[in-house]
């Protein structure tokens, strides 16, 4: 597919970075064509040349986060390259379980959630797996910055060709109840899943206390180096000292002096190195 050569698109590629800091490549300048489609149906505008007119013309930012939301990339599914979660329930949760039987509480992230389906499949793990947890204080936190995705999250209802893709059939009968060609988390899940709207790279993450087990994965693959290295920096400062981070298959922290990696089950993940 060709993008149209009249529109400057490098105008809008700047304003998506610095809201959401993805960086957007040139070839795929096609997609603002496909994507904001419903943004200039909304402000009544006819093409994307008089959507940068107009953005020109006024600061609109409500305007320009709805676009830099529009281009995110929200592909996911319920548990997604599964070994990390086989790498969990084999080994590292019951060692952390272990190791947090006097607080008895765990937290956990899944820092770019999209619609939710990371957050649920921790949930099932938890309830599938360990049912000693029942009476513990379980908080596993959803984040992303498309506010569209995080409401999806939050109403947890999928198709059935979402459904269809990563959730072993006994799951979807155990944890979802469906409607029609809908299905949606049982209370019992949705009860231990919280989702909110958050900019990874905004000027500060609003959480205070740590978390045990952060997911990260496939968002820094849209990121540049430069923002990479600050938000794991934070993510740092946001784990427990035997907290554990899981990456995407292909992503690699920015700063390995920070970090240790460990290759199991398949899977890499990496602890938190403290400082001496
Ligand atoms: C490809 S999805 C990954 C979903 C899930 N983590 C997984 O691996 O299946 C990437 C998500 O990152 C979100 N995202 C992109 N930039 C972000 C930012 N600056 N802050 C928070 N979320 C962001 C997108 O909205 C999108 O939902």
């Amino acid at each position: 597919m060709q993008a149209a050569a009249s529109v400057d698109y490098g105008y809008l590629r700047d304003m998506v970075f610095s809201l959401s800091q993805n960086v957007l490549d040139p070839s795929r300048d096609y997609l603002f064509d496909t994507r904001l489609t419903k943004i200039l149906r909304n402000q009544s505008l006819s093409s994307l040349e008089e959507l940068v007119q107009l953005l020109r013309i006024r600061k609109n930012p409500a305007l320009e986060r709805a676009i830099a939301e529009a281009m995110t990339i929200n592909e996911t599914s319920f548990f997604r390259d599964g070994r990390p979660f086989e790498l969990l329930r084999t080994d590292l949760l019951p060692k952390l379980i272990e190791a947090r039987r006097n607080t008895r509480a765990l937290r956990f992230w899944s820092g770019a959630c999209s619609t939710g389906q990371e957050a649920y499949s921790i949930a099932m793990l938890i309830r599938e797996h360990f049912p000693l947890l029942a009476s513990w204080n379980i908080r596993i936190e959803g984040t992303d910055i498309c506010g569209e995705v995080v409401e999806r999250a939050q109403a947890g209802t999928y198709h059935r060709i979402e459904m269809n893709r990563g959730l072993p059939a006994r799951f979807v009968v155990r944890y979802f109840d469906h409607q029609g060609e809908d299905w949606t988390a049982k209370p019992e899940l949705r009860q231990m899943c919280n989702f909110r709207q958050i900019n990874l790279c905004g000027p500060s993450l609003p959480f205070h206390e740590k978390f045990d087990v952060i997911f990260l994965r496939n968002v820094m693959l849209y990121f540049s180096q430069e923002t990479r290295r600050p938000l794991l920096a934070n993510i740092h400062r946001l784990l427990a000292p035997d907290g554990l981070l899981f990456l995407g298959s292909s992503e690699q922290p920015a700063d390995p002096s920070i970090w240790t990696p460990t290759l199991a089950g398949g899977t890499c993940h990496f602890k938190p190195k403290q400082p001496n």
